[in-house]
């Protein structure tokens, strides 16, 4: 797929089907996150993938108030780091900064492999580290949903779920963000 393409197809789906996650994907996934830049190549990410009915299943009762639709993932990938692991220079730490660009190459490259992988804040942090056995000193900075984009929308429970199934939920505008030489410009 065109650099293009890809940039323009990635979505956050949340009709979601069935697929299989092949350890091909998986590999593919991981390597494309690797490549990702990082402060003295720190490399502060870690995934752990879930892919066990079991495990999926147990993360049900993880998910917030309309996060229903995740119970149709195929996979999760839970996204994990610490502080320790990266910079931290003045106020300033990187380890969150990092993980988030190795997190939207893997997005990227799941979105070639022509699956959704959506990144969720709407999740119970604690039933999710019990689920995983995640050492306390670890940050869950989100899960992504993975799955293939379906087009039965009956496990949307909101209407702008289902607006935004249809339409690309709209940006700000360029001059709002973007300024040349001085801010605000
Ligand atoms: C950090 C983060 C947290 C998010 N949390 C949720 C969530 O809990 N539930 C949900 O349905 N979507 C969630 N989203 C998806 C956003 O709503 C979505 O990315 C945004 O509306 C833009 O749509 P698009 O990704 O399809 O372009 C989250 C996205 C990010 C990056």
């Amino acid at each position: 797929m065109e650099f293009e393409k890809v940039i323009e197809s990635r979505r956050s789906y949340r009709a979601l089907e069935k697929v299989e996650i092949t350890e091909n994907m998986i590999e593919q996934l991981v390597k494309a996150a690797s490549l990702a830049p990082s402060c003295y190549n720190n490399q502060p990410w870690e995934f752990v993938f879930i892919r066990s009915k079991e495990k999926l299943e147990q993360l049900f009762d993880a998910y917030s108030k309309g996060n229903e639709w995740c119970k149709q993932a195929s996979a999760v990938i839970v996204v994990i780091s610490k502080k320790e692991d990266d910079c931290v220079i003045e106020q300033r730490m990187y380890y969150q900064f990092d993980t988030g660009m190795a997190t939207s190459m893997l997005l990227l490259k799941a979105t070639e492999l022509g699956l959704v992988a959506h990144p969720i804040a709407g999740f119970n942090p604690a039933k999710v580290r019990a689920i995983i056995n995640l050492p306390s000193d670890y940050e869950i900075i989100t899960l992504l949903i993975i799955g293939k984009k379906s087009l039965d929308l009956s496990s949307l429970t909101k209407t702008w779920q289902i607006e935004s199934e249809m339409h690309r939920p709209e940006r700000k505008k360029i001059q709002e963000f973007f300024f040349i030489d001085n801010f605000g410009k």
